[in-house]
């Protein structure tokens, strides 16, 4: 029998205290508050939110979009909680997430976006305007040259607020005019934008193409090399995290993601994703890229943003599904290697405490060693009944160890 391992441990430290700039160092922009919450069905309350914004925190995100301020006043009022709090929040190594809140390109939206983000010690506004001709034409009924000076204006507005941190998105930029791309992106620079994202709105690009695009853009926007790109790719054809990683090779140092992939449609990139083909592979195939993220919270993060947004997690998804390292004695296993150099390392395979203790750590629990003995014999008793041991089998067992009245 074969088994795979879910490596925890890393060879570069995942943390970087105070983020310090790397031209290898790839950005974790999460947008699951925002636009993984567009996803239909799946409202949080303002207090799950506020979780879910502090176990980011822990995961070592870099900017948090928050959500979308000027949709209702309840948004507003969670990105002003979430900015207060967890944008305060700062750690011991000086580590403390960007908060940031989307609007459009009017000042309405940038006010309430700025409302709620200022009071974050690092605020951060994002505001957006279509710029392929079908959306230009049809959903903002403007000229090329007026969509230019709203997003010039607009961005200039957000600095003057007070906001040094303004990111620009020209939405669906998979399919707009390079030329008019390059021009506005220059545009919006020159404003005082700190990054450009590029989203792939509804998720037509192929990887290739997607790669040659911010290729493109960085070969010829005006003032490009002063500020970061960034990547925004929808799954509607499956190519999210395909495309994600296309952009970073091609110069990328940011991308947006959510947890378990949630979105609208088919969903955003997923954050598990992206982060682990970096990690695993971002030494041999993608230059050295790596980011900030602490794996050992994806586990506990995926399964809050489960719970919370009651959109489950098929059993067969990438990293955090269910099956992704089950084999036939259904827990990941310990290798008993320090090679952690592959993600996915085959050899032969044993169960034992120390895999037991390894996947108890990834799911957020740190049990002693007289707790782990008694949960380890419990464990090898269902086990032998029960050919798949699941996440919640194992967490049905702590309860029963460590939380026994
Ligand atoms: O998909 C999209 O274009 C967006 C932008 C607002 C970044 O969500």
């Amino acid at each position: 029998p074969f088994t795979t391992i879910f490596c925890s441990a890393t060879r570069r430290p995942e943390y970087i205290p105070n983020r310090i700039p790397d031209p290898h160092y790839v950005r974790v922009f999460d947008t699951t508050l925002r636009d993984g919450e567009q996803s239909p069905g799946a409202s949080m309350t303002s207090k799950e939110k506020l979780d879910v914004a502090r176990q980011l925190a822990k995961l070592g995100v870099d900017i948090i979009e928050a959500g979308f301020p000027a949709a209702s006043k309840d948004d507003l009022e969670a990105v002003r909680m979430i900015a207060k709090e967890v944008g305060n929040e700062v750690d011991e190594n000086g580590y403390v997430p960007v908060i940031c809140g989307l609007a459009r390109c009017n000042k309405k939206d940038i006010d309430a976006s700025w409302e709620a983000v200022k009071h974050a010690k690092r605020p951060r506004i994002h505001t957006f305007i279509a710029t392929s001709e079908i959306h230009m034409k049809h959903k903002l009924k403007k000229t090329k040259e007026e969509v230019i000076e709203t997003a010039r204006s607009m961005v200039s507005y957000a600095r003057s607020l007070g906001c040094n941190d303004v990111e620009f998105s020209p939405e669906d930029a998979g399919r707009s005019d390079r030329e008019f791309l390059y021009q506005i992106l220059g545009e919006v620079i020159k404003a005082g934008a700190t990054t450009l994202n590029i989203p792939d709105t509804v998720g037509y690009n192929m990887p290739n193409e997607f790669g040659q695009l911010i290729a493109d853009i960085k070969a010829n926007t005006k003032g490009i090399e002063n500020v970061i790109i960034s990547t925004h790719c929808q799954n509607d054809l499956g190519l999210s995290t395909a495309n994600t990683l296309a952009g970073a090779c091609a110069g990328a140092r940011q991308v947006e993601v959510t947890v378990n992939g949630i979105g609208e449609r088919a969903g955003n990139a997923a954050l598990e994703e992206v982060v682990m083909a970096l990690k695993c592979r971002g030494d041999q195939v993608l230059g050295g890229l790596y980011t900030g993220i602490n794996t050992k919270q994806i586990i506990m993060s995926s399964k809050m943003v489960e719970e919370f947004s009651g959109l489950h997690v098929q059993p067969h998804k990438a990293i955090v599904g269910e099956n992704a390292f089950a084999h036939e004695s259904g827990i990941h296993q310990d290798t008993g290697s320090n090679d952690d150099s592959d993600f996915f390392v085959k050899r032969p395979g044993f169960s034992g405490r120390h895999a037991l203790r390894s996947r108890l750590l990834e799911l957020g629990y740190d049990i002693d060693s007289k707790d782990l003995d008694d949960l380890f014999w419990r464990f090898k008793a269902v086990a032998e009944k029960k050919k798949n041991i699941t996440d919640d089998d194992v967490m049905a067992l702590v309860s029963d160890v460590v939380f026994q009245p």
